[in-house]
């Protein structure tokens, strides 16, 4: 009954692996980097291999199309090709091989009545410029051209800066735009990043919310000073700062079953054996399924940075670097996905992300729906991820199958 060919999908997630290997493991094809072009490059050719139309906007998000038999709004699948530091082959990338494979069945099926948009957005993970999903963000038009002068990378390079610097047109942001009244659905296919999926053992997850999560930079600043000729009573240190405040944050966070709290970076400066830290730059990153939890604990937080910098005679400021509220995607897009698997007699499990997508950004203009396929172990954001093309195919056919059935008059 499975249509959609594993040895395609393993093909496309082949091809990728060669682009973006970071020396110290894993894949770092980072956000507005040589690599993730390289990684869009791949996707427009393998798209234009079987005849689609393609292109990549200012912004660096790249399409695909199948024209439809009649002028309707469009069924788009996809997700993104970057990935964190040292991360994986398959967030995200899994999206992208999935989107490809529905195109090509689609294709040689002879199309549908409605336009079939594949797309590889840009820039989604946070990891460089601490916001995420920067190009579903700039298609909605929620992010904009100074959106991308304001957010640094560690280097403080300007993600309008890096974009520039492998030839996208960051001051013409404006025109990535979506129209809206175009498209009648999104899909996003994702590995599902967690265990429940391996636990249920279950092939399938249908998505019904995505997590928020408010992410803030603090800087602790003290004094460096000698280590051996400064008595710890005179030193204002501004790593034992950052300590104390890396322990209230996950104390803080244990307190609820759906909230997580992260400081995943740490920049200590001058980071030398023998000076007392002077200064400490941190970024935390609050998520949750409810979001007045998950802004009140960011803001509880700032207040213990305070109160833990002010009883050790350190500064420390912050500033706000992405704020997502949770998202419920709609019922019917659900349901649409749910009916799909259950003619294909596939049994899946309805669950919640955790992680960040482009899909949330959508799900607040067009109806949106996710499918996960488990992933080895959970694991994610590392290069121990793997994810099973068969189960990927399965996901492809799931997807297809609904499309067709939306094509064909289901209300979405
Ligand atoms: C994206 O992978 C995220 O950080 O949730
Ligand atoms: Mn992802
Ligand atoms: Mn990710």
């Amino acid at each position: 009954m499975i249509r959609a060919d594993r040895a395609r999908i393993d093909d496309f997630l082949h091809q990728l692996s060669g682009i973006g290997r970071d020396p110290r493991g894993g894949f770092s094809r980072l956000a507005f980097s040589p690599e993730e072009r390289e990684a869009h490059a791949l996707f427009r050719r393998v798209l234009e291999g079987f005849g689609l139309r393609t292109f990549t906007d200012a912004v660096g998000n790249s399409q695909g199309e199948l024209t439809g038999r009649e002028d309707l709004p469009a069924l788009i699948t996809g997700s993104h090709l970057d990935t964190v530091y040292q991360g994986g082959n398959y967030d995200g990338a899994v999206g992208v091989a999935a989107a490809v494979e529905v195109a090509r069945i689609l294709a040689e099926d002879g199309g549908l009545r409605r336009p079939l948009r594949v797309v590889a957005f840009a820039a989604e993970e946070g990891a460089r410029f601490g916001a995420p999903c920067i190009g579903s963000r700039l298609v909605t038009g929620a992010y904009g051209a100074d959106t991308l002068k304001a957010m640094t990378d560690r280097d403080l390079i300007t993600a309008s800066a890096a974009a520039e610097a492998v030839g996208l047109r960051p001051g013409e942001a404006a025109s990535a735009r979506w129209d809206f009244a175009d498209v009648q659905c999104f899909v996003e296919v994702h590995i599902e990043q967690g265990r429940v999926l391996e636990a249920r053992d279950r092939p399938i997850g249908i998505v019904n919310s995505i997590g928020g999560s408010t992410r803030v930079e603090l800087v602790f600043s003290g004094r460096a000073d000698h280590s051996g000729a400064t008595p710890m009573w005179l030193r204002r240190d501004a790593l034992a700062a950052a300590s104390d405040f890396v322990i209230a944050v996950e104390r803080r966070a244990r307190a609820h079953a759906t909230t997580v709290a992260t400081i995943g970076r740490l920049d200590v400066e001058p980071n030398s054996m023998t000076t007392v830290p002077g200064r400490v730059l941190l970024q935390l990153d609050v998520r949750d399924v409810d979001s007045e939890r998950q802004r009140d604990l960011a803001e509880a937080l700032l207040d213990d940075a305070v109160r833990i910098a002010g009883g050790r005679e350190i500064t420390v400021s912050a500033r706000r670097l992405s704020d997502q509220s949770p998202v419920v995607l709609h019922g019917t897009m659900q349901s649409a996905l749910a009916g799909a698997a259950t003619r294909r007699g596939t049994p899946f499990v309805s669950l919640p992300s955790g992680a960040s997508h482009d899909a949330a950004h959508l799900a607040t203009h067009v109806p949106t729906g996710m499918v996960f396929v488990p992933c080895r172990d959970g694991v994610s954001h590392s290069p121990a991820e793997h994810a099973d093309s068969a189960r990927i195919a399965e996901a492809v056919d799931i997807v297809v199958e609904a499309f067709r059935s939306i094509d064909a008059g289901e209300r979405v």
